[in-house]
C-alpha cells in the first residue's frame, strides 16, 4: 500500500461501535437475551399483526389495494424472483410509499429465499440496508415489503436503461460514486463485524444496491444471505448460489464461503462503479471485453506505472475526477479482488479506505462547485 495503510488493529473497535442500531447483536450472551426478549415481544405483536423486529404482516387484499390491484403503472422493476411494484400503505407515521414484490419463484428454494429475508430483516437494522416493512403469506402467496428508495438501483444508474416507470437520470458523478460505494461497504462491514455471527450477504451486486433520495445506498434482497462460519471455522460449505460475474473464484470452485466472498463481490461493484462497465456484458462481441475483469486486470495491475490505472475510468465521467483519489480506489478495487481470500481486506480495513477516499475527493468536488459550468 503505498498511499495509505490497513490498519488491522481496529476490527475490533467497530465490533461495538458501529453506526447500526443500539439493538445490534453484539454478543453471543446479548444475542440469546434479545432472542428470549424477541419472543414475549413477538407473541404481544403477533395479536398486532406485527411480526418480529417490527415487520407487519398484510393481507394479499390490503397490498392490492395498495398496488391499485399489483397495477402496471406501478410497477418499478422485475428480478429473477418476481415483480416490485409501487404501492401506499399504512406504515409508522401514515400513509407512505413501500415497494410489493411478488415472489414468483416456486418450490422449496423459493420458500427457503423467503424465509431468509425476512428473518434477516427482521433482525438486521441499519442505516444502509433496506428496511423490511411487512410480509404476505396468504394462501401460497409470498410478498415482501420494504420502504421505497425512490432512486432505484445502482444498476439502472450506471449502466442506462432506467428502472420502469423511472426516468433516465444523468450519469453518476465522482463524488456521488465514493459516497455509494462506502454506503455499502459500511453495510457490509455491519453484517461481517457487528452481527455475531457475522451475515455472509452472497449476493452483492449494482441491481441489489438500491439509493434513497439522496443517493444514500442501501443493500437489499438477502434472500441468499447466509450465516457465517463461528469459533474456529473459517468458512461455511454450502451449494454455490450467487450471480455469474459478482461469484469470488474460490467460493465458486470449492462452494466454501466466508466473509471475504462477499468483498470479491465489493471488489467487482467497486469496478462496475469506476469503469461504468457490467460485470458481466453479453452485448459485447470480444470475449475478453466481456467479462469486466478480464479486461480490467492489466489496468489494475498498479505495480511501476500508476497512470495506467486510468484508462479504467467510465468515461461517462468526462475526465472529471481527481486522480489521486482514483488511484486510491483503485487499489481497494485490486485488493479486494485479489484471488487467495486471506489477502482480501476486511470490510473495517475498506471503509477505513474509502473514508480516506471520500476525504481526498471532497476538496476536488468542493472546486469544481464553485467552477462556473
Ligand atoms: N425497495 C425498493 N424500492 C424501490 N425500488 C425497488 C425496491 N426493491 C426493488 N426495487 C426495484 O425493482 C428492481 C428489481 O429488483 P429485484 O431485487 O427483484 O431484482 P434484481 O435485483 O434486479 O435481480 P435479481 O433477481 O437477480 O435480484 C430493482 O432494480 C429496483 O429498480
Ligand atoms: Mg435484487
Amino acid at each position: 500500500m503505498n498511499c495509505f495503510s490497513w490498519n488491522h488493529s481496529l476490527r475490533c473497535w467497530h465490533r461495538s461501535n458501529d453506526g447500526g442500531s443500539p439493538c445490534s447483536p453484539c454478543s453471543q450472551a446479548a444475542q440469546s437475551s434479545m432472542g428470549m426478549r424477541r419472543r414475549s415481544e413477538q407473541q404481544q405483536a403477533e395479536a398486532a399483526g406485527v411480526g418480529a423486529g417490527g415487520a407487519k404482516k398484510f393481507t394479499l387484499a390490503q397490498l392490492s389495494a395498495a398496488t391499485d390491484g399489483f397495477h402496471e403503472s406501478n410497477l418499478v422493476g422485475e428480478g429473477g424472483f418476481g415483480r416490485v411494484y409501487r404501492g401506499r400503505l399504512l406504515v409508522d407515521q401514515g400513509v407512505g410509499p413501500v415497494a410489493v414484490k411478488q415472489l414468483c419463484h416456486g418450490g422449496a428454494q423459493g420458500t427457503r429465499e423467503f424465509l431468509v429475508e425476512c428473518m434477516m430483516l427482521m433482525m438486521l437494522h441499519h442505516p444502509n440496508l433496506v428496511s423490511l416493512v411487512g410480509y404476505c403469506a396468504d394462501a401460497g402467496e409470498r410478498l415482501l415489503v420494504y420502504e421505497f428508495l425512490p432512486r432505484g438501483s445502482l444498476d439502472a444508474h450506471l449502466f442506462g436503461g432506467g428502472d420502469c416507470g423511472r426516468r433516465q437520470e444523468p450519469p453518476l458523478g465522482w463524488g456521488a460514486r465514493v459516497r455509494i460505494a462506502l454506503g455499502a461497504a459500511r453495510g457490509l462491514r455491519y453484517l461481517h463485524e457487528v452481527v455475531t455471527p457475522p451475515v455472509i450477504y452472497r449476493d452483492l451486486k449494482a441491481s441489489n444496491i438500491l439509493l434513497d433520495d439522496d443517493l444514500n445506498p442501501k443493500l437489499s434482497d438477502f434472500g441468499l444471505a447466509k450465516l457465517g462460519p463461528i469459533g474456529d471455522d473459517t468458512h461455511v460449505s454450502t451449494r454455490v448460489m450467487g450471480t455469474y460475474g459478482y461469484c469470488a473464484p474460490d467460493y465458486a470452485m470449492s462452494g466454501k464461503l466466508n466473509v471475504k466472498s462477499d468483498v470479491y463481490s465489493f471488489g467487482v461493484v467497486l469496478l462496475e462503479l469506476i469503469t461504468g462497465r457490467r460485470a458481466f456484458d453479453a452485448a459485447r462481441s470480444a470475449p475478453e471485453e466481456q467479462r469486466l475483469l478480464l479486461w480490467a486486470r492489466p489496468y489494475l495491475n498498479l505495480a511501476g506505472d500508476r497512470r495506467r490505472c486510468f484508462a479504467l475510468a467510465d468515461p461517462a465521467l468526462q475526465g472529471r475526477y481527481p486522480r489521486r483519489a482514483f488511484y486510491q480506489l483503485a487499489v481497494v478495487t485490486s485488493l479486494c479482488l485479489r484471488d487467495n481470500p486471506n489477502l482480501r481486506p476486511s470490510m473495517t480495513d475498506v471503509t477505513q479506505a474509502l473514508d480516506h477516499v471520500a476525504s481526498q475527493s471532497q476538496p476536488w468536488e468542493d472546486k469544481q462547485r464553485a467552477m462556473p459550468d
